[in-house]
């Protein structure tokens, strides 16, 4: 069972429920090894940071000593944990050593009968740019046995949950195929494998491109594990593009070779040796210094370099949490993405897949865009605006620049506003930024420095684009002075009410839909905040239709304002639809759980305001879409709608 709480970028915080345990992802899984003596951190160590681990279940099965203890006790016994024990299948070996000998479904068998929580399946690790042929050969081989697993376990109504790894070496169409055929299946988790020797070579970029054509066709409801990335660093683009497992083997491999793990790197303790301290504060890091460590026996030193590897990969997966939270984990890959070429590699042709990974990103965010480099132009939050600056209606255009020295939003800056006229500010990093909707999210919620000449050129293809599109409407330069003798006229300022014109753009921009027709335009007022003279209520016959959020100035509607959008905006649009088993759950307030959802817009975004109705479209609620448009459809755990008000029944 999973189920999204949280989410920034691709990235999610979940719950995930595996044998009565809850398991907050993103998380790493330590590796242990099924052989106490071989284990290098205590276990007591590995359980006061984490509830879940990764140990193999192929070793254990053909090491008679272990595999005896294992079939009499169980796998927990045997690790000496009693939390959740994921177990690996040999498939490792299998792309190390060339053969195992054990047979698909036996290794699966076993898993389950040494009672381990979350079985692998006998995948085929088929290694980077292989001959197209063999990929294709050994995928269908992976899926045949991915089939036969699933197949035994519903037969012989096992109780361990499986993870059906996605294969297809450095193809991409094979990774989607790969996605597809295993989505079919009923996992309970996806890990993406053979990632290790890309890693190995440091290449991040192919690593990303797997991550997210796996992603563009696997379930969106189940957890996905990269198996195999166990370093820091990289942590942060693979949660942003959607992985939610992590093992690591690394914290002691790396260790045995006195390598120390940092976010930014790896460094080595024959260099850090002449410090006076540790670049960390961790319980290791705290307790001795480089030099008392580097001069220990190997075992006692492998060990120590160990706890500090395990300490800083769960400060990193922490961090990741908490820019998650923030909203601020584009700022945070950007960040790690800096630390190697090869990573930022990742993080560019990351641009690539925009248009998928916009549909995932939240609408809306607790923390302001910072603009961290030429990459940030790239981040899902430009793309949508561009995207739905074309729900505006535009009649009269005015584009002009405006001196960096105005602050955002320039509507509160400039005398500009308060005509018919839309003006357009052409905007370094999103493009043009329309003065009616200026205050939203994150158009005035940005920070950004002096941008170098060839970062703005970046945007020009857009503006020139834009012109081209509305060349019909836009004003030129010298109607300018007709526009401001316009704007400064008595006919203007008794034709227009500039706030609720700005009112009426926003709902366009917000819904796509236009919500105040002319009638409305007469009707509605407004009202200010007195502290910031910003508006806070729109009005309609002394009820408030909404109210402006502060932090992002978005629109949130009251039962009247959910009203008048239902009217508004046709059937799908802005809707959840939901089973007549919760309507009146739904009606007195309750949140809408995701399982009983069986229809909406698909194109709903994270976080944004939506209409929870019944079959016949009635309206029976309003409030947060946690999910978009597909995770609605998948979702069967959590909330899907956190909703504000139950409309009651009429009559
Ligand atoms: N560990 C690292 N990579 C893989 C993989 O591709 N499959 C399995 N089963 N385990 C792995
Ligand atoms: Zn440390």
């Amino acid at each position: 069972m999973f189920e999204i709480k949280d989410r920034d970028a691709m990235g999610r915080i979940g719950k995930l429920k595996i044998n009565g345990h809850k398991i907050e992802t993103p998380t790493i899984m330590p590796v242990v090894h099924p052989n106490p003596k071989k284990q290098v951190v205590p276990i007591e160590l590995i359980k006061k940071l984490t509830d879940i681990i990764i140990t193999n279940s192929y070793i254990t099965y053909s090491t008679p000593k272990l595999r005896e203890i294992a079939e009499e006790k169980g796998i927990h016994e045997l690790v000496g944990f009693d939390k959740v024990v994921v177990t690996d299948s040999g498939s490792f070996q299998l792309s190390v050593y060339g053969d195992i000998d054990v047979e698909p479904l036996e290794i699966v068998e076993f898993q389950e009968k040494i009672g381990v929580d979350v079985g692998t399946i006998l995948d085929i690790p088929t290694p980077p740019d292989v001959e197209r042929e063999r990929a294709e050969k050994e995928l269908e081989e992976t899926l045949r046995r991915a089939k036969a697993s699933i197949e035994l376990k519903k037969e012989k109504n096992f109780k361990l949950l499986l993870n059906g790894t996605i294969q297809g070496s450095t193809y991409l169409d094979l990774r989607r195929k790969s996605a597809e055929e295993m989505g079919k299946l009923d996992f309970d988790i996806y890990p993406i494998g053979a990632v290790v020797p890309l890693m190995e070579e440091y290449r991040y970029r192919d690593v990303a491109e797997i991550i997210i054509n796996a992603k563009m066709c696997l379930p969106t409801n189940k957890p996905i594990h990269l198996f195999g990335c166990g370093h820091p660093m990289a942590f942060a683009l693979a949660v942003a593009l959607g992985c939610d497992l992590f093992d690591s083997a690394a914290y002691a491999l790396y260790a045995k070779e006195g390598r120390y793990l940092t976010e930014r790197g790896t460094l080595h303790l024959e260099n850090l040796k002449d410090l006076d301290r540790f670049p960390c504060s961790c319980p290791v890091c705290s307790t001795y210094k480089p030099k008392e460590i580097y001069r220990m026996d190997k075992k006692q030193r492998t060990r120590l370099l160990a706890e500090h590897n395990l300490y800083v990969t769960f400060e990193e997966i922490s961090r990741i949490k908490n820019a998650i939270k923030e909203g601020s984990l584009w700022e945070l890959v950007e960040e790690r993405c800096r630390c190697h070429p090869k990573l930022l590699d990742a993080l560019r042709v990351v641009r690539k897949y925009m248009d998928f990974i916009e549909r995932f990103d939240p609408v809306t965010k607790k923390s302001a865009f910072f603009y961290s480099g030429y990459e940030s132009l790239f981040r899902p939050e430009v793309l949508r605006h561009k995207k739905r600056l074309s729900r505006l209606k535009f009649d009269k255009i005015y584009i002009t620049t405006v001196s960096k020295r105005v602050e955002k939003p320039y509507s509160e800056n400039l005398n500009l506003i308060h005509s018919d006229v839309d003006v357009l500010v052409i905007d370094d990093v999103f493009g043009l930024v329309p003065l009616y909707i200026d205050t939203f999210y994150p158009l005035a919620q940005s920070e950004v420095p002096d941008l170098f000449e060839f970062e703005k050129e970046y945007n020009k293809p857009f503006v020139k684009e834009f012109i081209e599109k509305y060349k019909d409407k836009i004003l030129d330069i010298t109607t300018y002075n007709y526009y401001i003798n316009y704007y400064n006229s008595e006919a203007n300022k008794n034709k227009i009410n500039p706030d609720a014109l700005r009112i009426k753009k926003m709902l366009q921009y917000q819904y796509g839909y236009d919500i105040i027709d002319d009638g409305l335009m007469k009707k509605i007022t407004i009202k200010r905040s007195k502290t910031t003279g910003r508006i806070r209520y729109v009005m309609l016959d002394g009820k408030t239709l909404f109210s402006i959020r502060s932090y992002d100035n978005l629109l949130i509607p009251t039962e009247e304002g959910a009203r008048l959008l239902h009217k508004k905006i046709p059937y799908p649009k802005y809707r959840v639809v939901v089973d007549r088993e919760v309507e009146e759950f739904a009606r007195e307030g309750k949140s809408v759980y995701a399982k009983f959802v069986v229809d909406c817009d698909e194109e709903l975004r994270p976080y944004e305001e939506v209409l929870v109705v019944n079959e016949d479209d009635e309206l029976l609620a309003f409030g947060t879409t946690l999910l978009n448009g597909k995770e609605l459809m998948e979702f069967n755990y959590g909330i899907a709608v956190d909703v504000r008000k139950g409309i009651k029944k009429e009559g």
